[in-house]
């Protein structure tokens, strides 16, 4: 049951751009890429799936993906986006368990392992990002946590539904502060998840587990961060919003 470990970069816009403006952003994006064998995928707000679907479409490595989705197919629950919703207007991809999901919006291991159980339901693959606080990295307590993280909202899961999940490592304290992980601080805690993933699932499982590092990566860091050997990719803030920076980081492999 090998599956085949994925190079990904992925752009998470956050709440930015209107709904032009991602349109723009898209098609540029779309002209400055090159062909890769790396995945690409642009997360844009909920409203812009759409719109941007009918951009990227028929472009083999860039798909859509979403930056949260509810758990229940359906229902009264005002506000929400389901699973089934995102396939529909084309997403292939969630992210799920974002640190700023944690932090605002109070989601925790159990409610996103619902939320990895719907995604993975209706064939969307979860990118699931973990990833500890200043103070915790500081208590010498950081791979302690992402395995609580992954614990309680993954290891559940079967290994063949596994096998279609994405982890993203992003540590809270490198998120949009411009201190990016130091390479090695990354390749440390992926070979760790590495790990965590081949003791729950086995060796194959683990190695074609395709993980990514969040957190301040542009143009100038991507290449040293994607050299380490557990570094599989990145999920990228800031610089997703610049065509020329996001091009150059997918450029960076
Ligand atoms: P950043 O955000 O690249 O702006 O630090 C990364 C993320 O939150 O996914």
């Amino acid at each position: 049951m090998s599956q085949e470990r994925l190079k990904i970069v992925a752009g998470n816009w956050k709440m930015h751009k209107t709904y032009q403006e991602g349109r723009d952003l898209a098609a540029s994006i779309v002209e400055k890429l090159t062909p890769t064998q790396t995945m690409v995928v642009l997360c844009p707000p909920f409203i812009h799936l759409k719109g941007i679907s009918t951009i990227i479409n028929d472009i083999t490595h860039l798909e859509l993906g979403a930056q949260n989705c509810h758990f229940a197919e359906q229902g009264a629950y005002t506000g929400e986006v389901s699973a089934p919703m995102l396939r529909s207007v084309g997403c292939r991809w969630v992210i799920l368990g974002h640190s700023e999901r944690r932090e605002y919006f109070g989601e925790d291991e159990a409610l996103l392992a619902k939320k990895v159980d719907a995604a993975l339901a209706h064939e969307l693959r979860p990118i699931f990002c973990c990833g500890e606080k200043l103070e915790v990295r500081e208590a010498g307590k950081h791979v302690e946590l992402v395995q609580q993280q992954l614990q309680g909202a993954l290891f559940h899961l079967s290994a063949e539904q596994f096998g279609r999940v994405v982890i993203a490592y992003e540590p809270v304290w490198a998120i949009g502060t411009g201190q990016t992980a130091t390479p090695g601080q990354a390749q440390e805690m992926h070979a760790a998840i590495r790990q965590m993933v081949a003791d729950k699932y086995g060796s194959e499982v683990a190695d074609g587990l395709s993980i990514l590092y969040g957190g301040s990566v542009k143009p100038a860091n991507a290449k040293e961060l994607f050299a380490r050997p557990d570094v599989d990719g990145g999920l990228i803030g800031g610089a997703s919003l610049k065509a020329d920076d996001f091009v150059a980081i997918v450029n960076a492999f």
